[in-house]
């Protein structure tokens, strides 16, 4: 399998939305219309830069129905490999930029009574998309919102302008903060919840619904986190009889794109199964949240995007 092919993009408008968060609208190079999305889709934008390249992951934040232009928002993230950063610093109107079709790893449910929506600084960037969509679907929902303070809280104005009763605020800053067990207790049967931020929060909310007895079906989140970096390992591509170095900074899946393959990702962070890959030898690290525990324990598959070999080296069916 090979990975998807990409859109060309230019960057047609840039705008600062709090100190650390600028807004993006990226549009079509040839002209033609994107792919249509639906509310919590994500693209992966590849940007080059040099000789180095990034490729991160960014939800779609403009109104589903947009297919002349794509908008993101991009949180500044100082100690990182850079691509926020380039994003901030060094993308302007008329960037050229590459990104996948969109993939959407967290829907809304059609048939929910009542849609919750629980974010967390940055983790509000999917839920403006479900906010559309679930204004148009005339449903029953609130969104709860917690940031470092107001100055912070990106889009709250709009939000709190365009849905006000029922967007709540929890500026951090000012002790609120959202109490995940309050928050789920009385809702309607056929409440759905969704959670997008801080891995703590999303441990809490989930926590909270599987201890209130939610089904599990109900309960929806999202991790924006990327892996921290790991030791160095050498990957044996047992079909194409060569190695590959994978330095500590690296993940596998990159290690492997700089060496010239293709392998295929939806979502790079663990969670869409899209770049799973078959063990032959070695033990894995691994640091998804697609194979179940039992896999896991057997060590014969491997998501490149986010997990790494235990030891020295690792023998993979490529
Ligand atoms: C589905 C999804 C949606 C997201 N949406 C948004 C959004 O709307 N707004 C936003 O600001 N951020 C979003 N993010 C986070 C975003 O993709 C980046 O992680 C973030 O911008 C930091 O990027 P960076 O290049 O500055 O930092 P880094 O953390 O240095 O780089 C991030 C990238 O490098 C990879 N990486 C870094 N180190 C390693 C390592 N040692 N091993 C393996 N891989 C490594 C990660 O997989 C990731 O692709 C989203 C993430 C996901 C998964
Ligand atoms: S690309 Fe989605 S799990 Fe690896």
């Amino acid at each position: 399998m090979m990975a998807s092919a990409t859109i060309p993009v230019r960057v047609a408008e840039v705008d600062r939305i709090t100190p650390l968060v600028k807004r993006l609208a990226l549009q079509p190079s040839d002209g033609v219309s994107l792919p249509a999305f639906s509310g919590g889709s994500h693209v992966v934008v590849t940007m080059q830069r040099g000789e180095g390249v990034h490729r991160n992951p960014y939800s779609l934040i403009g109104p589903p129905g947009d297919r002349s232009r794509y908008q993101i928002a991009v949180l500044r993230v100082e100690r990182s490999r850079g691509g926020s950063v380039f994003l901030h610093d060094h993308a302007g109107i008329g960037t050229a930029l590459q990104i996948t079709p969109p993939v959407n790893l967290f829907p809304l449910i059609g048939q929910a009574r009542k849609h919750v929506l629980v974010a967390g600084g940055i983790g509000i960037t999917p839920f403006l998309a479900h906010l559309d969509e679930l204004r148009r679907m005339g449903a029953r929902y609130e969104l709860h919102y917690a940031a470092r303070d107001l100055e912070h809280a990106a889009f709250a104005d709009r939000l709190l302008a365009e849905d006000p009763g029922r967007v709540r605020l929890y500026p951090s800053r000012q002790g609120r903060r959202i109490e995940p067990a309050a928050l789920l207790a009385h809702q309607p049967l056929g409440t759905h919840v969704y959670v997008c931020g801080p891995g703590p929060m999303i441990e809490a909310v989930v926590a909270a619904a599987r201890a209130a007895g939610w089904p599990p079906s109900h309960v929806h989140w999202e991790r924006f986190a990327a892996p921290g970096p790991g030791r160095p390992f050498t990957a044996v591509l047992a079909r194409s009889r060569r190695s590959v170095l994978v330095r500590g900074d690296v993940s596998l899946l990159e290690a492997l794109e700089a060496d010239g393959l293709q392998p295929p990702y939806l979502c790079r962070g663990g969670a869409c199964g899209a770049c799973e890959t078959a063990v032959l030898a070695g033990e894995v690290e691994h640091g998804d949240h697609y194979l179940s525990d039992e896999v896991k324990a057997a060590h014969t598959r491997i998501m490149p995007c986010v997990s790494r070999a235990r030891g020295d080296r690792i023998v993979l069916d490529i």
